[in-house]
């Protein structure tokens, strides 16, 4: 529940009382048009042209501002706009005194932008940062990115993304937390307490926007934005539950997702927007249609005109328009013609208002002077933060030999483009960033001090050098190639048919590997590669995905043993892209997957990942032993006894799945329910307890009800969904 006073309660409910009709609208009005060259850009369009280097961010933060003053003051001031995106201290401050001191009723601005994975200080991207599994960092990291982006203005940060994503294709994996609905929930919760609950200060929170509500993930073939047909208990039990557990946290907004859910976009779905969200989940909160989303309502053929399809959103319980200006075009005359109820207004912009008070914007609706270049030079400590995450991120796939962690004394030929990319490091949805704070893995390794050269050799969207490679072959004792994606190659609208590593990549390590000398691979990259002739040949893998600003001095601890790795995969990696979605939770089927012909299999690779869900290696190993299971009243105490058998320290997650055996639906093979990381000394053999309450066993069934039946279930314990101790036994509830 967003917490505010029972005065300042009354107080909404009499400003709501003198607003005008269309003042009310502006206030469900989010501004998100810029202007370049003359022309009207959507917003993502601008995005993109960011992105992909069209234009520099300096000019994109020059357009940000120049086009919101140019464009939205007359209409601020008369009262029409509720929200902006602009990121500049200043020009926030100038647009909002135009809106607190010279519209009539002084109605402060909501400042929203995309503050995905941290905002000067950029931090790992989602997917990774999930592999972390540790919620005191999951919150850390968002606090920090709240502070940074208050003082700048931006009040509202849409995010945490919270969609359970089980199919690598889609592009958008990257931004989300994986494919658990468990660790999903942990995340979702630890990011909204990070973002909104220190509210000491009006300096130090931001409302978060879940996002994007709800089931994105699932979209169909992995294509972006495409249609999504699902089982109401799949919803439920599924992609749902982060949701719930964030609105559970005191979540401030929600963000309708674009696609269409059983026929309906979520943009318009009252079942889910309504009935779910507001009337089930109780929240009180505001929610946010996504950018351009009502107008594609009309495209999606589910509303015959802009008109038609901005009533529906309303009625469905969508209270903010992003980016197509429709209900402030559109509504004063539905309500006019008693075709929209103004009592659906008012709630919606209560709501809205709600929020504002909640965040002070009404005491404090400026930044202050002195606090906007606050974070110009990135303090130290958020350094530290965004380089801890970074070390607690990377999954090591596999290290044959124990070749890495490499001494800094051999000679080493980092080899790979993407290694000396330092706008590579931030993955696709940074965007208050600076190139010049980031860290590509080249700087890193020579930071650390290490005996390395660089050849560039080639890279996902560059040609192979020849003669790099042959000087890269001849020169280290040991090679490690920086291989993966480019930024652009994952994030939104980047969904992939072919999961192997894009370009000549593969044959680069083909030529690496022909030299005889030992290869590493270091992997960057925003979603899961089939990497399965990599596994085979390759003998040290080191998955680092995007790791921010700090990535280089990070990858570098890594590589030279400051750090032993201990990220768990948040997602399943397929052996090739036929096999997705490919997810480890999947329900049983009735012939599972073995070797006689009419099993649910492939005839031509396997039907398990290449690594599963929760694993990574480190530099040491870990031996379960010993799993008990016993009820003690409503719970159930899982005991494992968990030995690091290596010879350094080093920190093991220790995962706790469960089988519901029989149940009146169809149950997942496994299910994550709890985990616990622990630090084990060389030798050291420690019992960890997780405990499991009862009412925390059922699921939803297709009628949406929650149940509790008695019956086997299968408790497992262990490093990852695939190695684990069982034990079954029946439960009574
Ligand atoms: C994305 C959202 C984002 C919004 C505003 C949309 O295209 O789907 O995740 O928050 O743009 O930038």
């Amino acid at each position: 529940m967003i917490r505010i006073s029972d005065k300042q309660k009354e107080w909404i409910k009499k400003l709501l009382s003198q607003m005008t009709l269309e003042e009310k609208i502006g206030q469900m009005n989010q501004e998100s048009v810029s202007i370049v060259g003359g022309f009207d850009v959507p917003f993502e369009e601008l995005i993109e042209m960011v992105t992909d280097g069209r234009i520099s961010q300096e000019a994109f933060e020059k357009i940000m501002s120049t086009a919101a003053q140019d464009y939205h003051e007359a209409d601020i001031r008369a009262g029409r706009v509720g929200s902006l995106m602009v990121q500049n201290p200043r020009k926030c401050n100038e647009l909002q005194k135009i809106a607190v001191e010279e519209s009539r009723l002084g109605i402060p601005l909501l400042f929203g932008l995309d503050v995905i994975h941290g905002f000067r200080t950029v931090y790992p991207i989602a997917i990774a940062e999930a592999c972390a599994f540790d919620m005191d960092l999951f919150e850390r990291t968002a606090r920090m990115a709240a502070k940074e982006s208050r003082t700048q203005g931006v009040n509202w940060h849409f995010a945490p993304m919270l969609d359970v994503a089980r199919d690598a294709r889609w592009g958008r994996v990257s931004e989300g937390p994986g494919e658990d609905p468990y660790l999903v929930s942990c995340f979702a919760r630890a990011k909204v307490r990070g973002l909104q609950n220190d509210t000491s200060s009006p300096e130090n929170y931001v409302a978060a926007c879940l996002k994007h509500f709800v089931a994105y993930g699932a979209c169909e073939a992995g294509r972006d934005y495409n249609t999504v047909s699902m089982a109401h208990s799949m919803l439920c039990n599924n992609y749902l539950p982060p949701f719930a557990a964030a609105v559970e946290e005191g979540a401030a907004t929600v963000m309708a997702a674009f696609h269409d859910l059983n026929g309906v976009p979520c943009t318009v779905n009252a079942g889910i927007l309504r009935t779910m969200l507001k009337e089930n989940y109780g929240f009180d909160g505001f929610v946010v249609s996504d950018a351009n989303a009502i107008r594609e309502c009309v495209t999606h053929g589910i509303a015959a005109d802009e008109e038609a399809a901005g009533q529906t959103a309303v009625k469905a319980g969508l209270d903010m328009d992003m980016g197509t200006q429709i209900y402030k075009k559109h509504l004063k005359q539905a309500v006019a013609d008693g075709r929209l109820s103004e009592k659906l207004i008012d709630e919606a912009v209560e709501r809205i208002l709600t929020v504002k008070m909640w965040l002070g914007l009404f005491e404090h609706p400026y930044v202050e002077e002195r606090s906007m270049d606050r974070y110009e030079v990135l303090p130290r400590e958020h350094l530290a933060l965004a380089r801890e995450a970074g070390c607690k991120s990377a999954v090591l796939l596999k290290n044959e030999g124990h070749l890495l962690p490499l001494h800094k004394k051999t000679k080493i030929s980092l080899v790979g483009s993407l290694a000396d990319k330092k706008e590579e490091v931030a993955g696709a949805w940074a965007i208050s960033y600076r190139t010049n704070d980031c860290v590509s893995i080249k700087e890193g390794f020579e930071n650390a001090g290490a005996n390395v050269r660089y050849f560039p050799c080639g890279g996902p969207d560059t040609e192979l050098e020849e003669e790099e490679i042959k000087k890269a072959a001849s020169y280290g004792d040991v090679i490690v190639a920086v291989v993966g994606e480019t930024a652009a190659m994952s994030g939104e609208a980047a969904s992939k048919a072919d999961l192997t590593l894009p370009g000549k990549q593969r044959e680069l390590l083909e030529k690496l590997l022909a030299t005889g000398k030992p290869v590493a691979v270091l992997l960057m990259n925003g979603r899961p590669l089939a990497l399965h002739w990599e596994a085979e040949h390759i003998p040290a893998i080191l998955e680092c995905w995007q790791m921010g600003v700090e990535m280089g001095n990070a990858v570098a601890d890594l590589v030279f043993g400051a750090v032993n790795p201990q990220g768990r995969l948040s997602v399943s990696f397929p052996q090739v892209t036929g096999q997705c979605p490919i997810y480890y939770n999947h329900p049983n089927t009735g012939r599972p997957g073995g070797k006689s012909k009419f099993t649910s299999r492939y005839l031509d690779v396997t039907e398990q990942p290449e690594f599963p869900f929760g694993f990574g290696l480190s530099y040491t190993e870990y031996q379960y032993h010993n799993l008990t299971v016993r009820e003690e009243g409503d719970r159930l105490v899982v005991c494992v006894e968990v030995e690091n058998t290596g010879t350094i320290t080093g920190t093991e997650t220790v995962q706790l799945y469960m089988r519901d055996v029989t149940a009146s639906i169809v149950r997942p093979v496994k299910e994550l329910k709890g985990f616990e990381k622990v630090t084990l000394e060389p030798g050291e053999r420690r019992e960890i307890i997780l405990c499991l309450k009862k009412e925390e066993m059922g699921f939803y069934n297709n009628e949406g009800e929650y149940r509790l039946e008695d019956g086997v279930f299968t408790i497992y314990a262990g490093g990852n969904a695939r190695d684990c101790l069982k034990q079954d036994l029946y439960i009574t509830f």
